[in-house]
């Protein structure tokens, strides 16, 4: 008995160091945190501007020359930045960008909106683009994005993930009641990894961009005060993208297009098959898709070939409006629903599949094992030297690979991540928001650019002549 009393008398005792113990450690945690707090505070300087933080003190001309020495001061400065401690990931919060339509005229003329108002040339006013966005998380990179590629003229679709938090949905709701040509979807789905959704998403905005005009006349509360554009190129995109070419540049390379897509198709991946034989569902409670054994789906309808390529492209407006009326290309969508990361087969199916589209433009040629774009760069592992990390197995990019990224002939860079270098991604608007002043002096008549172009092109057998 009393041995008994001893033991409980010992339990109770540890349970009550681990709980001092336990205590102890909150309060350092909290402390920490509060430090981290302050300090990031005062680098962020929110008195100034909810909207943007403070820019960093590196030398961005010698970092795009690669220079050791720059390379590695940015390198120390970026670790002082605790960027991974817990207080938001180092962003600016969400809420910052949460404010009444009053505030608009702060937000945009803070954030520079109209800088490039008068580095617009009559060419890019004759050719609106269309972008459709998806997003789900972290308002300032996002937002940081749409600052990059926003012109007055062009149109912007923003799909936002039924899942994201309502902080991060009323920021983006802010940010389009802005402006006149950026609007909310008029369907929002709840996307899963590598799920269907994923590709409805697009096609929601898709579908809203090319029947926009009816939803403004129809007064969709998402399309109040929104103006109508006569869009002739789509371009695709998720927030953690950046774009490398201007504006002209996007419209002298889609008038070469002159109706052929930029999609990038991959005739010999192995994974088709899994991927694509079994059925696959929503598993809505564990954010997953998930497959029976042997339900086993059937061949694709009207004898399509199924290649792998990219959920993101250049697309011209045409071929979109198709999509959604042509009977065959129904039934492929309906086909693709149940089949494992649909939005990396289907774009690439349709442009090899001609038979599916009567004003194709796309010439197969039939010796390539695969198709390039110029639509997007990735640095994929096992190809490409990283210099910042991996992530699903796509390098998210820093200091050392912005000499590479910005002489690629792609359109769009993928991807950098402001919580993980918010630096680079400062030298990339720097260096984007000069070279749209450049080439705007430079003028229309860039040879080199176009004829570079111009063989990428005709490698890839368009029917183009240039
Ligand atoms: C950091 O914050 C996120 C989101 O608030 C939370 O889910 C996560 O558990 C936190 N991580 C740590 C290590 O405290
Ligand atoms: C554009 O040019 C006009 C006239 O030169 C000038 O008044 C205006 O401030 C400029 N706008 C921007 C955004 O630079
Ligand atoms: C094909 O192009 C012609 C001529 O531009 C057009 O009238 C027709 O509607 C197009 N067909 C499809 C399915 O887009
Ligand atoms: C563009 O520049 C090239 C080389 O300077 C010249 O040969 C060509 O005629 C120019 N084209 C136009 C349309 O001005
Ligand atoms: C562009 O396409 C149209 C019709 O599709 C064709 O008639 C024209 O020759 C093409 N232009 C060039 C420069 O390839």
């Amino acid at each position: 008995m009393k041995k008994l009393k001893r033991y409980t008398q010992f339990f109770l005792n540890l349970v009550l160091f681990s709980f001092i113990f336990y205590l102890i450690n909150v309060y350092n945690d909290s402390t920490k945190y509060e430090k981290q707090t302050v300090k990031n505070d005062k680098r962020l300087d929110l008195s100034k501007s909810l909207f943007e933080r403070d820019k960093y003190t590196i030398n961005c001309d010698l970092i795009f020359k690669k220079d050791e020495n720059e390379i590695k001061k940015s390198k120390t400065i970026l670790k002082s930045l605790d960027l991974n401690a817990n207080n938001s990931y180092g962003l600016l919060s969400d809420s910052n960008f949460i404010f009444p339509k009053s505030n608009c005229p702060d937000f945009i003329s803070q954030r520079g909106y109209f800088r490039f108002n008068n580095y617009t040339h009559q060419i890019e006013l004759d050719f609106p683009i269309a972008y459709s966005i998806l997003t789900y998380e972290h308002t300032e990179q996002f937002e940081r994005l749409l600052n990059a590629i926003y012109r007055p003229h062009n149109i912007y679709c923003i799909h936002i993930d039924l899942k994201s938090s309502s902080f991060f949905k009323e920021s983006i709701r802010s940010i389009a009641n802005c402006f006149d040509n950026v609007f909310i979807t008029t369907k929002l789905e709840y996307i899963i990894y590598a799920g269907f959704n994923r590709l409805k998403a697009d096609f929601n905005c898709i579908k809203d961009l090319l029947d926009h005009e009816n939803l403004i006349d129809e007064n969709h509360p998402n399309l109040l005060n929104k103006k109508k554009v006569a869009w002739k190129y789509l371009l695709n995109l998720a927030s953690s993208e950046f774009p490398i070419k201007t504006n002209l540049e996007l419209v002298q390379i889609f008038q070469l297009l002159n109706g052929s897509n930029s999609i990038y198709i991959n005739k010999v991946h192995g994974m088709i098959s899994h991927r694509m034989k079994n059925i696959f569902f929503n598993d809505y409670l564990n954010n997953r898709i998930y497959s029976i054994k042997k339900a086993r789906n059937n061949k694709p309808p009207h004898s399509i070939r199924l290649v792998k390529g990219s959920a993101y492209g250049a697309f011209d407006r045409m071929f979109l409006k198709n999509i959604f009326i042509n009977s065959k290309i129904l039934d492929f969508i309906k086909w693709l629903k149940h089949t494992y990361s649909p939005d990396e087969f289907f774009w690439a199916s349709l442009e090899l599949n001609t038979h599916l589209y009567e004003n194709s433009t796309f010439k197969d040629s039939k010796k390539a094992n695969y198709i390039y774009d110029i639509a997007r760069f990735n640095g994929w592992y096992g190809s490409y030297e990283c210099g910042g990390m991996w992530r699903h197995k796509i390098c998210v990019l820093s200091f050392e690979d912005l000499n590479r990224v910005i002489n690629e002939r792609s359109i769009i860079v993928n991807k950098f991540m402001l919580e993980y270098d918010p630096m680079s991604y400062q030298c990339m608007e720097e260096w984007l928001n000069r070279k749209v002043v450049e080439k705007f002096y430079k003028g229309l008549n860039e040879t080199y650019f176009l004829k570079d172009i111009c063989s990428l092109f005709r490698k890839r057998s368009f029917k183009v002549d240039c």
